[in-house]
């Protein structure tokens, strides 16, 4: 595996890569990495002859008081998951390469897409997001892009984007994996205490309950959220961020139940703020 830091080595490694002819399978993560990040660099690698992954805990996408400086990092491991993987370029950009003295210039998906869900707690996170993945698509020019579905709103967003800013590529996004207790993973999840971690699988639990629900033909948003909300809400030490259910594509809100839909919810376990969701059909 290359490891490199400099945007330089690694336009050059990309050249070498597009003049032999081999297609890139490009997953952006920011590290600490866990089963759901190698679901991605697995798919990548089965489709694609050579796979980059970025590791970058992107400032721009995390508001004034969230975890940024918190955020866990550990590059040793990281490259030592990536190497059995089999993983062929490992980019680690600085900040300062990233977003020099002088940086001015932002992407930003506009209208309710961006504002609904997290972006109503985060305002400016997805800007930060479609920036800096921008950025990292023009220095590693994939052919398939892979994004988790444990994401779906970015996932979203970045399709959107994709088609709008007319980007040569294909995005991929892959199913949520969970713990055995049904906790999707994510490496925000080692900030939990062990009586959160052990509440936690509740979100799951009331996910799978509501896909039930529909599935025997309840059809009212109201009833589905209220439900969800009141096993929540008997969580100790969680607080509902959103509940809410939205057209799968668009992510607008649903008044009755049809189509393709998601259930994404974000609640707090202290100062700790995880997401889920399901995606339904009827
Ligand atoms: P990060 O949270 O590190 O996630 C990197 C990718 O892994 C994202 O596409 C995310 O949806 C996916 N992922 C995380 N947990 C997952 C799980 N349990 N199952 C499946 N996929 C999972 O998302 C980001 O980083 C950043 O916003 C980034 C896109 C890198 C831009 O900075």
């Amino acid at each position: 595996m290359q490891i490199i830091q400099s945007k330089n080595e690694l336009r050059k490694a990309v050249k070498s890569v597009k003049r032999k002819g081999k297609t890139i399978g490009f997953v952006p993560t920011m590290g600490f990495l866990h089963q759901g990040h190698l679901s991605l660099i697995r798919r990548a690698r089965e489709e694609n002859d050579i796979v980059v992954v970025s590791i970058f805990v992107n400032p721009t996408q995390f508001g004034p008081n969230e975890d940024l400086d918190a955020y866990p990092r550990d590059a040793q491991r990281d490259s030592d998951l990536m190497v059995a993987e089999t993983v062929d370029i490992a980019f680690y950009p600085t900040v300062d390469a990233l977003y020099p003295k002088g940086y001015t210039t932002y992407v930003e998906v506009q209208g309710p897409m961006t504002q609904v869900l997290c972006g109503r707690s985060r305002p400016t996170h997805f800007r930060g997001v479609t920036t800096i993945v921008t950025k990292l698509f023009n220095l590693v020019s994939p052919d398939r892009a892979y994004f988790g579905q444990k994401d779906a709103q970015q996932a979203t967003v970045i399709q959107q984007m994709v088609r709008d800013l007319d980007f040569d590529l294909q995005v991929v996004v892959c199913p949520i994996v969970r713990e055995a207790d049904g906790m999707a993973m994510s490496s925000r999840n080692t900030y939990l205490t062990p009586g959160q971690r052990a509440d936690a699988p509740m979100l799951n639990r009331a996910l799978l309950d509501t896909k039930e629900m529909i599935e025997k033909g309840e059809r009212s948003v109201a009833v589905v959220s209220r439900n969800i909300e009141k096993q929540i809400s008997g969580i100790e030490d969680a607080t509902i961020d959103y509940v809410a259910v939205v057209n799968a594509h668009t992510l607008e809100e649903m008044e009755m139940l049809s189509g393709e839909m998601l259930v994404a919810l974000a609640v707090k376990f202290g100062r700790t703020r995880l997401i889920d969701n399901i995606r339904i059909e009827v």
